[in-house]
């Protein structure tokens, strides 16, 4: 698949910095950024507590091969290209690449080591969206309330929408899980005024002046998918509407924070991070992907990185 926007250009910075010179470098993640590489590689190059909301729908069920960076961090004064705790320099070291024949071979130790990324980069009022299939969704649960702990689990919200073919044999599974964990579950960000209304039910019930307001949504999420016909379709498959990111971002972090979403697919997270003035900070280790996000974001001018072999990547992006 290829996208038929328009690429965005790297700029001169970008250039600059990168002919300065050697890779595993910290990422910066104060500019909008979109990385082509493994997830947990890229995660271990930020810094602690930086992003108030991440985001990911990580991939389920593929029938494909997928692979793991496994990485382990070195303290090392000298070259360490990472601070850590105490403003301790560590290095990073790659152990070795795992291929799972299908997700369904191991899916939580696929997740769990970008999980505690997760929850390492988030600021202490940050919060983590985590969207999932419901076939996976429970296991998932489980594994989030062990790493972030029972108390930090907020929500689940249930995304309903009603598209497609339907089961005469049971019922149409019409919905996909969204756990939402606070890193803190006593201080965390809620911006219930930021959130968009829809239409009452029964709006006769309400009367005039509320039916004309609307009402704030619950944990019950009624939106459409993206349209296989619209203007937001870019044509990467999982793609999910933007009117689901724009109310997570809206309500979950406020204008200069910066988003993450290290599954990134085509790139939803960063339109509505930027839409709604955050910066996003983009992972994803497909090709297909990146080319979608780098036009689809183009007009926003992200840093272009590339973390795969010099050979394989995209000619006008920049190794890191
Ligand atoms: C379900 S899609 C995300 C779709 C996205 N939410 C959107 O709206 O377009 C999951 C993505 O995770 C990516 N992915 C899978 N394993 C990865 C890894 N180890 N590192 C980075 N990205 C990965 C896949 O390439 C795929 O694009």
């Amino acid at each position: 698949m290829r996208s038929v926007l328009t690429p965005c250009p790297v700029s001169e910075t970008v250039n600059r910095r990168a002919r300065a010179g050697e890779s595993k470098r910290p990422l910066d993640p104060t500019a909008d950024t979109i990385v082509l590489g493994d997830n947990l590689e890229a995660l271990a190059r930020l810094p602690d507590g930086t992003f108030s909301l991440v985001y990911i729908d990580p991939p389920f069920n593929t029938g494909r091969q997928q692979t793991r960076v496994s990485i382990q961090t070195v303290r090392d004064e000298e070259n360490g290209d990472r601070i850590g705790f105490g403003g301790n320099r560590y290095r990073t070291e790659t152990l070795g690449v795992k291929a799972y024949p299908d997700l369904h071979d191991d899916y939580l130790g696929f997740l769990e080591p970008v999980l505690r990324e997760a929850r390492r980069v988030l600021t202490p009022d940050g919060s983590l969206f985590f969207h999932i299939d419901f076939r996976e969704a429970h296991y998932c649960k489980v594994l989030l309330d062990e790493l972030f702990g029972r108390d930090s689990f907020m929500n689940e919200i249930i995304w309903a929408y009603d598209y497609g073919g339907r089961s005469k044999r049971k019922w149409p599974a019409k919905h996909d899980t969204i756990f939402w964990y606070a890193k803190n579950p006593n201080q965390y960000l809620f911006n219930y005024d930021d959130i968009d209304r829809i239409p009452y039910m029964a709006p006769g019930l309400a009367g005039p002046e509320k039916a004309a307001r609307g009402k704030t949504p619950t944990d019950v999420w009624w939106m459409t998918i993206v349209s296989p016909t619209g203007k937001e379709k870019t044509g990467y498959p999982t793609q999910k509407p933007l009117a689901l990111l724009k109310r997570i971002v809206s309500v979950h972090s406020n204008p200069g924070d910066c988003v993450l979403d290290f599954f990134a697919g085509s790139g939803t997270t960063g339109e509505a991070a930027a839409k709604l003035g955050r910066t996003f900070f983009l992972i994803d280790n497909n090709e297909d992907a990146f080319e979608v996000m780098r036009g689809r974001l183009a007009g926003f001018s992200p840093l272009v990185i590339s973390l795969t072999d010099r050979d394989r990547r995209p000619a006008d992006s920049v190794r890191w």
